[in-house]
């Protein structure tokens, strides 16, 4: 393929690149948005096999082979409901790549670069190294979080900030070594075996690898120091900015290997991920900062208080009568929901009693479920009209002309502690302030707390009822209810 056509593919793929972010930033086109992507994709990967920088195609087949699998296997394996730790343990492999990249294109003596040239070279090998060993741990740390194989709870180390600082100075000032003892384009180091003369001439200073070494273990305890510090319900913002990292690994790599297109998308990944990450951290009323600084989530000192109060259970056939009663309904669904796979009995009864003349709206809080967009997620699959559904600060206002809410698997979005409790692990959170309507009923299978670990006083309120059962089940006996 010829240079420049492989250039006016990149340029295409680039667009298509664009327009799928486009897509994606509203539910009625994000199908087409998706579309776009793929297309983007197949051509970028196309035109850079045909670009003649491969050296092995049998190595390249081999390698999309094993790759193509194992991605379509977990593709099409995973649940919903994992799928954030899907996104994760992928953000971690762009991390990785990005590592390999570097190393691999350090320890190459063929570059022939010379002067400041060969110091712009090591420094985005540096950096690209830097970005993606942050990632890598981050992401693997937030996998294994988000799937529960560690704690979510924050790890609080006496010094977490001087620690940061402190590897921030070093990864600052080995940087500053590795461009000054880095340089191997006027003499070349030799390695000789002991006691003969047979040396192999290599194009790096051993110095300079072992002080990629050291950055890199740094790095690597950054992000999991980082992420490990993140508890509460703060995991969103996490996700979203090792998304971002991901992109801006991917960035260091193209600009490592060389390729525009490389180096466009990761940007466009970056960009997009640290925005993603700004309105979440808008949506949970928490600085940017603060939160990669690790250590929200966390009581602010003292104890959180504990939940009193008695629980009121409600039965499916008495809540069919409730909703029957009700001319205003909104219903907030929560990670319980995508658990339950409720969403269509959801929308089953939404339809029904829209027909019996109620006003039915949806109220989605921009970190219900476990990924952004979850719910949106679910309940376009189920159909559900998208002028029925509203943001909570369309929602927070209206609460007093609500005559039921029903809470269908949701926890800590709709936990008043975060507004009156200032010692609460969610303080200062925006939540669903759905005990200001008249009646809550709150579908889930015990008294658990949510993902953030803390107590709900909302469950023991007087105008709260629960009913007790997986939401799927609970929901299907509500329907048969309101039929019958
Ligand atoms: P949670 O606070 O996690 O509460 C979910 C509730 O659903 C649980 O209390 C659970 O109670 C119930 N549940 C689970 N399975 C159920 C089933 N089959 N049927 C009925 N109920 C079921 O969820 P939320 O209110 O959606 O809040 C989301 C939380 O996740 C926030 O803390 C958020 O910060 C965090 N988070 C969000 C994201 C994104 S980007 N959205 C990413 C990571 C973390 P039982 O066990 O008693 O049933």
């Amino acid at each position: 393929m010829s240079h420049s056509l492989v250039t006016m593919s990149y340029i295409v793929a680039t667009i298509l690149f664009i327009l799928s972010l486009s897509g994606l930033s509203n539910q009625e086109t994000a199908r087409k948005g998706n579309y776009y992507g793929m297309m983007g994709m197949a051509i970028a990967i196309i035109a850079t096999t045909l670009s003649g920088s491969v050296t092995s195609y049998v190595v390249l087949i081999v390698a999309m082979l094993i790759g193509g699998s194992i991605g379509y296997r977990a593709a099409s394996k995973v649940a919903m409901t994992q799928m954030p730790e899907l996104v994760a343990i992928m953000h971690s492999l762009v991390g990785m790549a990005a590592v390999v990249v570097g190393y691999a294109n350090f320890l190459d003596t063929h570059s022939g670069l010379m002067g400041v040239e060969k110091t712009i070279h090591e420094l985005e090998i540096y950096i690209g190294i830097l970005i993606g060993a942050v990632t890598f741990s981050g992401s693997v740390i937030a996998f294994c979080k988000l799937s529960e194989r560690i704690s979510g709870k924050p790890l609080l180390l006496p010094a977490r900030h001087w620690l940061n600082l402190t590897v921030l100075i070093s990864v600052v000032l080995l940087g500053y070594f590795f461009l000054n003892f880095g340089h191997a384009d006027a003499e070349y180091f030799r390695v000789c075996e002991t006691g003969t003369h047979n040396c192999t001439e290599v194009g790096y200073s051993p110095i300079a690898l072992i002080i990629l070494f050291i950055m890199t273990f740094f790095a690597l305890l950054f992000g999991v120091h980082m992420v490990m510090a993140i508890g509460g319900a703060d995991m969103p913002v996490v996700v979203s900015m090792l998304n971002s990292y991901s992109g801006w690994a991917a960035a260091a790599t193209g600009f490592m290997l060389n390729n525009d297109l490389l180096i466009v998308t990761g940007a466009l990944v970056g960009s997009s991920g640290a925005i993603l990450s700004y309105i979440m951290c808008r949506a949970m009323n928490r600085h940017f900062l603060s939160v990669i600084a690790g250590g929200f989530g966390t009581a602010s000192g003292g104890e959180a208080a504990a939940i009193e109060g008695e629980v009121q259970p409600i039965e499916a056939e008495e809540t069919a009568s409730v909703l029957l009663a009700a001319k205003n309904i909104i219903i907030i669904p929560g990670y319980g929901m995508a658990v339950a796979q409720a969403q269509h009995t959801v929308y089953e009864i939404t339809k029904l009693l829209r027909d019996k003349g109620k006003k039915v709206g949806f109220g989605i809080h921009p970190v219900a479920g476990r990924m952004p967009g979850h719910m949106n997620v679910l309940l376009a699959e189920a159909k559900v009209p998208y002028d029925i559904v509203f943001e909570m600060d369309e929602i927070n206002e209206d609460w007093g002309k609500v005559d039921v809410s029903i809470v269908i698997g949701a926890n800590d979005i709709v936990n008043p502690s975060a507004i009156t409790d200032p010692n609460s692990p969610i303080a200062g959170m925006p939540v669903l302030e759905c005990w200001k309507g008249e009646t809550t009923i709150v579908l889930k299978r015990s008294m658990a707390s949510g993902y953030a670990g803390v107590g709900n006083p909302l469950f023991v309120m007087d105008n709260t009822r629960m009913l007790f059962g997986d939401a799927n089940v609970t929901m299907q006996a509500v329907l048969k209810a309101l039929r019958g």
